[in-house]
């Protein structure tokens, strides 16, 4: 079993060696600009690890890797147009950088090339035809997800269920996939790889809550601008609990500000982060982290491999919650 930085530096050395150098030059440039940013490379460490679990021939799994990553960073040239976000992995997102056409675009690339690094996968028809079909499958379902999180944008509540709902799709499915994209490859049976997938559900859940914490309580290392959900009135995991947790007065405090047009940025930033503060929303959104972390726990104990093939897993599921960027 490879570690995980093992793995990062393989992936890594990969994205290096596909290096996109075709013309014309606008297209495939921001391509390289976004990947090279790096990040936390976490999907396709996943799916690595996954399949890793199942095959030792690690190498033949980067065409999958590299496709995962790819599919990744064309949702979030995307997300960032659709979120008027200006900075990613600390420096100007791709539609900052070069253009909003440019975002559209090589995004759109990122995402055909993803297929075609992942038509690379396998030279098992019945292999490749299972990843082709989950992948289609999950990209179909991060833009249900995004465009929920659109619509949410102009309500000012949603039901928790809801919310769970919207981030089940957008993030929550990708990551589940990556872990049943490496099973699948390794050749587990498909329980296992199902068993991983809901795994992968549960730990996407806890991940985007994390993501909606860091995104107001974080450094510079989160490399977003911070406070940008509330910015965009988002119906992130501490603007529901908040809601839920206020009295009468301190809702309809809370329901005005967010949607307020007078205040500047930073101003609405620190009265909304005082609002959740007094609330303990910071907290109760750690607990709702480790409780979905320890549910997805149960799904690992129930696969039918040795133990000490998981715990590379369950590590890194580990450091996810504790993550600060
Ligand atoms: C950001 O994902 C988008 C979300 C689903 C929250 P990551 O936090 O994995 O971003 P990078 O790839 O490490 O930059
Ligand atoms: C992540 O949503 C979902 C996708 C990118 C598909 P966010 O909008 O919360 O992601 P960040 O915070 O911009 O990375
Ligand atoms: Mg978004
Ligand atoms: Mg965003
Ligand atoms: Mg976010």
């Amino acid at each position: 079993m490879q570690s995980v930085s093992a793995l990062k530096n393989l992936f890594d050395d990969f994205v290096e060696s596909q290096k996109f150098r075709d013309e014309p030059k606008g297209l495939f440039e921001p391509m390289n600009y976004i990947l090279e940013l790096g990040g936390k490379r976490l999907r396709p460490v996943i799916a690595l690890m996954s399949y890793n679990i199942f095959s030792d021939e690690v190498e033949k799994a980067l065409p999958m890797a590299f496709s995962l990553e790819l599919f990744h960073n064309f949702t979030l040239a995307h997300d960032d147009i659709m979120d008027y976000a200006d900075l990613r992995r600390g420096k100007p997102t791709m539609h900052i950088r070069y253009s909003i056409n440019t975002g559209i675009l090589s995004g759109d690339a990122m995402m055909m090339y993803a297929f075609h690094y992942l038509n690379l996968s396998s030279e098992d028809d019945q292999v490749q035809r299972k990843l082709n079909s989950l992948f289609t499958k999950t990209a179909i379902e991060v833009c249900v997800g995004q465009q929920m999180d659109m619509d949410f944008e102009t309500l000012d509540q949603v039901e928790l269920e809801k919310y769970l709902q919207m981030i089940k799709y957008k993030t929550a499915v990708l990551l589940a996939g990556c872990f049943q994209t490496g099973a699948i490859l390794g050749k587990a049976t498909d329980t296992d790889a199902e068993a991983l997938y809901a795994f992968g559900i549960n730990l996407g859940l806890a991940f985007q809550i994390q993501d909606d914490l860091l995104d107001l309580y974080s450094d510079e290392r989160f490399g977003k601008i911070r406070g940008g959900d509330i910015l965009q009135s988002k119906k992130t995991y501490l603007y529901l609990t908040a809601l839920q947790q206020a009295d009468q007065a301190t809702r309809d405090k809370l329901l005005v500000l967010y949607k307020t047009k007078t205040l500047t940025d930073h101003q609405k930033v620190e009265q909304v982060e005082s609002i959740f503060n007094q609330l303990n929303v910071r907290e109760l959104a750690e607990k709702a982290v480790t409780e979905y972390t320890d549910a997805s726990f149960i799904q690992l104990d129930s696969l039918s491999v040795e133990r000490k093939r998981l715990e590379i897993i369950r590590s890194l599921a580990e450091e996810l919650i504790q993550r600060k960027y």
